[in-house]
């Protein structure tokens, strides 16, 4: 706010309240200075009324009794009200409390920047993690496998066990839902894996899929399928790899041999997961090796 003065200059309200503070500052000595003046005079005229009305010259000093308690009085009073001109005033007045207040003001502030900083930080990592993960925050993303002991899952982009309840156990889980491959894998099958919806990943721009979805990235693939409540992972190994950070939940076949191979399942951190089920399945002629199927949900 600008104060304009008879001059018609112009003082702004720092400059108004440093005016304000001078003036206060002079009138409040002045008032210390006639306290003086008072005191003087009024002491000398007790001291004196003292002598004249109640002299006894043989008692010395005790004699002025009441002028002296008066004026001892009067002097602490005095001192009392020195000090608060020239120390309390001076630094603890109302310039000391607005200076006071204008730098907790200005450490409140700075604290506030600093707040809302962190909380824009925050606020740009979970968009960009939302953005990376890109699935419903219902969706129970599902990898699902068969691996051996040593964790192969594959040899010259074929499959290397015939495992016939395997299979139907594939089917059953991941029917109606999205299937999400790499590129490699869907040239592995003879054609689109019919009642679900098949999602191929691939970096090649132009790369044409019959009855399948072709996206560039696993984030492109997952966008795709945020409307389904379980999307499946269906691999091979580098989509494994990729995906299992994001994944909730694992369905793994564990075929209980050592095999060769050229295409792998990821280890499963037990830190990271929990083995939820287990249900061990036996060779028979329609099942190459002895095999369990294994679920694991992701440790919140
Ligand atoms: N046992 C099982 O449960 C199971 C399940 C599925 C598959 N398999 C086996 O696994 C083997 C295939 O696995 P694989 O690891 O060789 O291949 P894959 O994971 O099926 O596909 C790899 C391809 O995916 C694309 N890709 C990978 N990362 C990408 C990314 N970040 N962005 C965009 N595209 C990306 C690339 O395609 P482009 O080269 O076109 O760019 C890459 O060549 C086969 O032997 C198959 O039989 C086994």
């Amino acid at each position: 706010m600008l104060f304009k003065n008879k001059n018609s200059s112009n003082i702004n309200d720092d400059q108004l309240a440093l005016i304000e503070y001078a003036q206060a500052r002079i009138k409040s000595k002045k008032k210390l200075f006639y306290h003086f003046s008072f005191f003087i005079v009024g002491s000398i005229t007790f001291l004196l009324a003292n002598l004249v009305f109640d002299y006894k010259s043989d008692l010395a000093l005790l004699e002025y009794q009441w002028s002296y308690w008066i004026c001892s009085l009067w002097l602490i009073i005095f001192i009392f009200h020195l000090f608060n001109v020239y120390v309390t005033n001076k630094f603890i007045g109302k310039k000391w409390e607005k200076e006071q207040l204008k730098k907790l003001i200005e450490l409140q502030q700075i604290r506030i920047s600093e707040l809302k900083a962190e909380l824009e930080k925050e606020a740009r990592i979970i968009a960009e993690s939302e953005l990376y993960s890109n699935k419903s925050p219902k969706s129970t993303v599902t990898l699902i496998a068969a691996a051996s002991e040593n964790n192969v899952i594959g040899k010259d982009n074929k499959l290397i066990w015939h495992l016939s309840d395997d299979l139907k156990h594939f089917k059953d889980l991941t029917k109606g839902h999205f299937v999400i491959m790499g590129r490699k894998t869907f040239e592995s099958m003879p054609k689109a894996l019919p009642n679900r919806t098949n999602i191929v990943i691939t970096r090649k721009l132009d790369y044409q899929a019959k009855n399948a979805i072709v996206v560039n990235s696993l984030e492109q693939a997952l966008q795709h399928a945020k409307g389904d409540t379980q999307p499946f992972i269906i691999g091979g190994g580098e989509i494994y790899k990729l995906a299992i950070e994001n994944a909730d939940r694992i369905e793994l076949t564990r075929v209980h041999t050592s095999i060769e191979g050229d295409a792998f399942f990821p280890e499963i951190n037990p830190v990271r997961w929990k083995e939820v089920s287990s249900e061990k399945r036996f060779k028979d002629d329609k099942n190459e090796y002895d095999f369990t199927f294994y679920r694991y949900n992701k440790n919140k």
